[in-house]
């Protein structure tokens, strides 16, 4: 489908802010809209298109800039991730459903072409098979953010099937990145530990060990949602639900192919709440059906993306 304008809700954050500046790139600086609440983006998300500030949860703002800008598609970026969620679990709730469902209602009032929005591993929960997650599965997470991610796909279905709306989205595993920190989630160890692996060249992780995550790194990241953002609808068998893998990970691995850099690496562990929700989470995802469906296919294997992290990081933070 021809999109000719997107609006990113949440373009301030980890995934958000590649996205934006990844499609303006793509439909053009001036076709691909900002959103944030408060957190500042980037200056270069600020000054290369246009950016409203409002809250996903403010429904009229929401409803004012689509409709000022004429977005054909809305991407909702914009959530509270599992640890923050499990400390605040209204707040993860408010932010997490009524975004979703305003962001849904906006796009059915104003006729809005296609709807983006991202499920997560976290729908997964203890009683889901751990290795090789099957598409279709145990729903039963432990996590409030888990159970506003259930919730959301199947809120998102419905609105497939009952308007007739083209509603995508895919569960991203833990997403690793090193242009804008995580923040508030259980896979973040992930990108700490690259961190201070250059600043330190040692770090504490608050996962056990042998946790074992499915993870991918951010350009593929991009690409899955890009992907899918522009797969042929009518192929399409599954719609806001996909599986999508790249590689699964411990902290232990993660160590071992950081020392392949940095031989004097060294790594500790001090396990907090987030062990619990990891544990809840899937080993490995079986990711078939976005394969068949949009030709789904990862570039990135653990050691490609540690010697691409700490590469870009290293000259990042030497510069500072
Ligand atoms: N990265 C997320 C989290 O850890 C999982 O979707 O909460």
């Amino acid at each position: 489908m021809e999109l000719k304008k997107i609006i990113v809700i949440g373009c301030a954050g980890q995934i958000g802010s590649e996205l934006i500046m990844e499609l303006r790139h793509l439909y053009g600086n001036k076709n691909v809209i900002g959103n944030g609440r408060k957190t500042a983006p980037s200056e270069k998300v600020l000054e290369s298109g246009d950016f409203e500030f409002f809250d996903v949860t403010e429904k009229n703002k929401l409803f004012e800039a689509c409709k000022k800008h004429q977005v054909d598609c809305i991407i909702n970026m914009a959530a509270i991730l599992s640890a923050t969620g499990e400390q605040n679990p209204m707040l993860a709730w408010n932010v997490n459903m009524n975004g979703l469902i305003n962001v849904l209602e906006v796009a059915r009032e104003l006729k809005v072409k296609q709807v983006f929005n991202p499920s997560s591993i976290a729908a997964f929960g203890p009683s889901t098979p751990q290795d090789n997650t099957p598409q279709e599965t145990v729903l039963k997470p432990t996590s409030m953010y888990g159970v506003t991610k259930v919730a959301g796909e199947l809120l998102a279905d419905y609105y497939v099937q009952k308007y007739g709306m083209d509603i995508r989205g895919v569960r991203y595993p833990g997403i690793i990145s090193n242009e804008t920190l995580p923040g508030g989630g259980t896979t973040d160890y992930a990108v700490a530990i690259y961190y201070d692996a250059i600043k330190y060249g040692k770090y504490t992780c608050f996962l056990k060990e042998d946790t074992m995550l499915p993870m991918m790194y951010m350009p593929d990241c991009l690409k899955c949602t890009i992907d899918l953002l522009q797969a042929d609808y009518s192929k399409l068998k599954h719609h806001s639900d996909f599986n999508v893998g790249a590689f699964s990970v411990t902290p232990k691995l993660m160590a071992e192919s950081i020392r392949k850099q940095i031989p004097d690496f060294t790594i500790d562990y001090n396990i907090d709440f987030r062990q619990a929700i990891a544990d809840s989470w899937p080993n490995s995802i079986d990711d078939s059906a976005a394969r068949a469906e949009w030709g789904w296919k990862p570039s990135y294997d653990l050691d490609a993306m540690t010697a691409d992290m700490l590469k870009v990081l290293g000259e990042k933070l030497r510069k500072r």
